[in-house]
């Protein structure tokens, strides 16, 4: 199928149906360029304006099929114009496509998690998964790493033909019935205050609950004042580069460029995060009324929520959200009165790609590229989604703007600490009584925080994995450190995404160190040399050291940690082996 041209094969009838109500939902008329435009075949006059629905696309075809069927993707090459060889390196870039045509492909796959905290329970749920027959993937992280125990076993995730949204149907309107929302009508929460009690289904409840006050708000304030605001506020990005938010706002406001954007970067992938999803389930108004002042502050009329595929409650939930507003006036044109603001938005998901998360990757991925990292400059402030201007925040970093709008920047600067300003949301996992995301103000200690979620379970806290995979372990000598930008930063660690992954004494660390890297190894895309050949040395070493890394190889793993973090591209391969080397600088693994 990887040619150039289209081969023979040709869609089913059901799948051309199932493409084009996905094109057609989205804004794209697959039926005009069918008629008028069909010439078209091979590499030389794609058409750019249409690949942005190739993942869509692409998605449909897996749902309706439970595959990406070589006719399917000939038609979607086709009526996309993009040529065929490219379509399927997309399609083959992604977890969730499958482009062979393996047995049972048409039966529901049940992905299992295996990334630590759910390794542990992870290989005795996959014996009795294929013991009923069922197929079975091994999946990197799933977000849900609080529910994630010794009773429900790791965490899972349904991908089924003609259900991809997998959304229960039973799914409750209220939140809180799903997975564990802790701190529920607990006082004093800003970012969660409204979660487990506003319906996240219902516009209505979410205004009786100051919903759109904000948004009000930055309306009197003008766009100026509103990046002014942020700026004060000394609001950092939460995703884990902890960039200010409010320069990034201005860069975007001051770029040139009449069409600009504001992304939500809701691809959290990161082993142990799921902060973002406690959100988007729980309270998707308030991610969306947040875009909405984002939008108006830097000028920008398109927004974009591009969400991990295996989220589908928050993207159903999102998807409602936005329906409701628009018919409500609050997104569209003229929005909420206030006649020359316009701003809508768009949710488009993912489809299993740890590297996604990666601002440029994410780009790439939105216009129907494989989702490899840009090299930097441009920045995405100049040359973002579509090579326009754009701002990328994660849902978390957006949801703070809410206050500091209706409060004052000043307000929110006074709160945390010296260098971290506002809340924090932390996701607590592993061996802790009651896992969960947990929202503070800057300032607890590791220590604290894992009291807050119940103590350690199974025995005397080991170590902790801080800023999830991409972090490094921390021993007790750091648990009384406070959990602030620059506390773990002069500790030579990083908050990360906010991930506290919890271990006990009787831990097994190679086996999460041995799955850590080869986590690396398989989200790596590949594009540069020193990830995508280190990602699978690392791995190989820990394999046959079996985790013992003994002085000879301990000098290797520097090198190529060294190679990798002058080297690679991104993030990915600058941080794939600190949390092995941390492991093994704690004695956690190794036998010098
Ligand atoms: Fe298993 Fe996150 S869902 S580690």
């Amino acid at each position: 199928m990887a040619d150039l041209h289209l081969t023979a094969d040709r869609a089913t009838t059901a799948e051309s149906v199932a493409v084009d109500a996905a094109l057609a939902a989205i804004g794209v008329d697959s039926a005009l360029v069918m008629e008028d435009e069909r010439l078209v075949r091979g590499g030389t006059h794609r058409r750019h304006a249409r690949r942005h629905a190739l993942l869509p696309a692409l998605h449909a075809l897996q749902t309706e099929s439970g595959w990406i069927s070589p006719g399917g993707l000939n038609y979607v090459a086709e009526v996309l114009q993009v040529p065929p060889a490219e379509a399927y390196g997309v399609a083959s870039f992604y977890e969730m496509f499958r482009v062979d045509e393996a047995p049972g492909h048409d039966d529901d796959v049940v992905h299992v998690c295996v990334d630590a905290p759910c390794l542990e329970f992870a290989e005795a749920k996959i014996a009795s998964l294929e013991a009923e027959g069922k197929h079975v993937h091994r999946s990197p992280c799933l977000g849900q790493c609080d529910r994630a125990n010794a009773n429900d076993g790791p965490a899972l995730f349904i991908q089924g033909r003609q259900k991809a949204n997998s959304v229960p149907a039973d799914a409750p309107s209220l939140a809180g019935e799903l997975w564990p929302l802790p701190q529920k009508h607990e006082p004093g929460l800003k970012l969660l205050k409204r979660v487990g009690r506003v319906d996240p289904t219902s516009l209505d409840s979410y205004v009786a609950m100051d919903g759109y006050k904000a948004l009000a708000r930055a309306f009197e304030l003008g766009a100026e004042q509103v990046i002014e605001e942020v700026a004060t506020s000394g609001l950092m990005g939460r995703g884990g580069a902890a960039f200010p938010t409010g320069i990034k706002w201005r860069g975007v406001a001051g770029a040139d460029g009449e069409q600009k954007h504001i992304v939500a970067n809701a691809d959290e992938s990161e082993p142990g995060t799921f902060k973002d999803r406690t959100i988007m389930e729980n309270d998707p108004f308030a991610l969306i009324e947040a875009m909405t002042i984002a939008g108006f502050a830097v000028g920008a009329t398109k927004g974009w929520i591009y969400i991990r595929g295996e989220y589908p409650l928050a993207t159903a939930r999102l998807e409602s959200a936005i329906e409701q507003a628009r018919a409500a006036g609050f997104l569209g044109t003229a929005i909420a009165g206030a006649k020359s603001i316009s701003f809508d938005l768009e949710v488009r998901r993912g489809a299993g790609a740890y590297i996604c998360g990666e601002e440029t990757a994410l780009f790439n991925s939105l216009e129907g590229f494989r989702g490899e990292p840009r090299q930097k400059p441009p920045f995405p402030t100049t040359h973002g989604l579509f090579q326009q201007p754009t701002a990328i925040n994660n849902p978390e970093t957006l949801l703070n703007v809410l206050d500091i709008v209706t409060d004052g920047g000043a307000a929110y600067a006074a709160s945390g600490t010296e260098g971290s300003n506002g809340q924090k949301l932390f996701c607590l996992s592993g061996h802790v009584t009651a896992p969960g995301t947990y929202e503070v103000e800057f300032g607890p200690t590791l220590r604290e925080m894992i009291d807050v979620a119940g103590g350690v379970t199974g025995g005397e806290l080991k170590a902790v994995l801080l800023g999830g995979a991409a972090g490094s372990f921390v021993g007790p000598d750091l648990f009384d450190m406070p959990l602030t930008m620059e506390a773990t930063r002069a500790a030579g660690a990083s908050l990360g995404s906010g991930v506290i992954m919890a271990f006990n004494e009787h831990t097994d660390f190679e086996a999460v160190c041995i799955r850590i890297a080869e986590f690396f190894k398989n989200e790596s895309c590949g594009q540069c040399v020193p990830c995508r050949v280190g990602a699978v040395r690392q791995h190989e070493l820990l394999i046959r050291s079996k985790g013992k890394v003994m002085n000879g190889e301990l000098q290797l793993l520097e090198d190529m940690d060294r190679v990798m973090k002058d080297a690679s591209i991104c993030g990915l391969g600058h941080t794939a082996s600190t949390a092995v080397r941390s492991a093994i600088s704690l004695g956690l693994i190794g036998a010098n």
